[in-house]
């Protein structure tokens, strides 16, 4: 299994660029299953999640031509119209498949996701949805079967608490259902925007994407597009950790500001500068010490969820005590007992972590328990004295295009060891 190897110490200077959201390329490669023509994707970053639905794409019946971050899916045929148990094990995003199965081939037998080392993660917000568009679902041996024979039939969906690939997968079965759909406490996340905006080059006709209340006329079918993928807020947002982090000076160039909004906040109020350089980049500097702000997670426009680990680390090196609370997630904390062992002081209590700063972080043997704690921990490392070995990498590769090789070429001391 890979590891990194981190010195700290190191300010990080000069640019890094943003890859494609990884969070909104495996739904539109799941909207690839709508049509029979070929869908052009671009700017879908080379990630493990992402070959991770290739694959099942081609399980399903897809021919998929990838060159370099361009990738072109055609589905003429569902020839089979599951997501097995291997493959949604590592990767419970596999239930983006659900709603478009069924609404192209009528059936979609996917297997449950189990637990996860975030919190439960259940799907039946994605199921009770489908029920109400019409289909009958059946659950047996660990996998979910769900049959629409006639097809589906619009419906108004009220989503009991918000969810950002159950908005996904639902507004992707309506877009072929007969009649209107309307889904109500919807995600307003951008890459359900994002995704809104393939399927409407695609023929669908959707309003009100990033709003919380979606409406879908269904039509009789959909046709190939082109899209570009947006920029990866999570990335972009780690990057800028990682500059106010290191009190470095750095550039995070492709990214759309707005979307890192209540991040730029937090990084403001803790005594960060970061300047919006133009339409498309950010520049992050701290120059004076940096004090502890205090942060909740919350749906989008909300401070992300997949940021707080990041922001933990950048608390451990802030003066003053500052509460972290996790509102979405119920165990999404996995990362603090690692800081700690390099010397953080974070005590946990429910949801919520006290992270009490400014502590002097020393390198130690750590362990990657899921996507974002890993990237915590190579920011705890960028700053700790001595040398970090950070264990099983492989959750990082899941969704960074080799970090290590962006954070290297900004002046970071890091490299892989297999
Ligand atoms: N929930 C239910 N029932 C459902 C669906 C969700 O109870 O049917 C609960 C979840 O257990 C959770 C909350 O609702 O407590 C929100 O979950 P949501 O469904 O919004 O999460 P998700 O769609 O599974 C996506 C991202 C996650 C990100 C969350 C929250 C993708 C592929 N994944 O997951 O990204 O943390 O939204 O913003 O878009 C990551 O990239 O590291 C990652 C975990």
């Amino acid at each position: 299994m890979d590891k990194f190897v981190v010195k700290g110490g190191v300010p990080l200077r000069g640019e890094i660029a943003t890859g494609g959201a990884k969070n909104s390329a495996l739904p539109a490669l799941a909207a690839t299953l709508l049509t029979d023509q070929p869908v052009n994707l671009q700017r879908i970053p080379r990630v493990r999640d992402v070959r991770t639905m290739q694959r099942l794409l081609v399980d399903i019946g897809a021919s998929a031509d990838v060159d370099g971050e361009s990738v072109r899916i055609q589905v003429r045929v569902v020839r089979s119209p599951e997501a097995p148990y291997e493959l949604v094990k590592t990767m419970r995003a596999s239930s983006l498949v659900l709603g478009p199965l069924v609404a192209r081939a009528g059936r979609a037998r996917v297997s449950l996701p189990g637990g996860c080392a975030i919190g439960a993660r259940p799907i039946n917000l994605h199921l009770a949805g489908l029920e109400q568009l019409g289909a009958q679902i059946q659950q047996a041996h660990g996998y979910v079967e769900a049959v629409a024979p006639q097809g589906l039939r619009g419906a108004t969906i009220r989503f009991e608490r918000i969810t950002v690939t159950g908005t996904e997968d639902l507004m992707m079965a309506a877009v072929l259902a007969r009649g209107e759909t309307v889904l109500q406490n919807a995600a307003r996340e951008p890459e359900v925007t994002d995704l809104a905006t393939l399927l409407g080059k695609m023929g669908a006709k959707i309003a009100g994407a990033g709003t919380s209340t979606i409406r879908i006329e269904g039509v009789e079918q959909l046709h190939g597009a082109e899209h570009s993928i947006i920029p990866d807020r999570i990335e972009a947002g780690t990057f800028l950790v990682a500059g106010a982090i290191t009190a470095g000076d750095l550039t995070v160039t492709g990214c759309i500001p707005e979307h890192n909004a209540a991040l730029i906040n937090k990084l403001q109020a803790a005594g960060a500068e970061v300047t919006e350089v133009n339409t498309s980049t950010l520049r992050v500097r701290a120059l004076t010490g940096l004090r502890s702000a205090d942060v909740t997670t919350e749906e989008y426009p909300g401070f992300p969820t997949d940021l707080q680990a990041q922001y933990m680390a950048l608390m451990t090196q802030a003066e003053g005590i500052a509460i972290i609370n996790e509102t979405i997630f119920e165990n999404r904390f996995m990362h603090a007992q690692e800081m700690a062992r390099m010397g953080a002081n974070i005590r946990l209590e429910g949801h919520q972590a006290i992270v009490a700063g400014r502590k002097e972080l020393t390198g130690a043997g750590v362990i990657a328990s899921d996507l974002r704690a890993s990237a915590s921990l190579v920011l705890a490392a960028l700053v700790a004295r001595g040398e970090t070995v950070i264990d099983r990498v492989y959750h990082i590769d899941r969704g960074y295009d080799k970090i290590e090789g962006k954070l290297a070429a900004v002046g970071a001391q890091i490299r892989r060891i297999e």
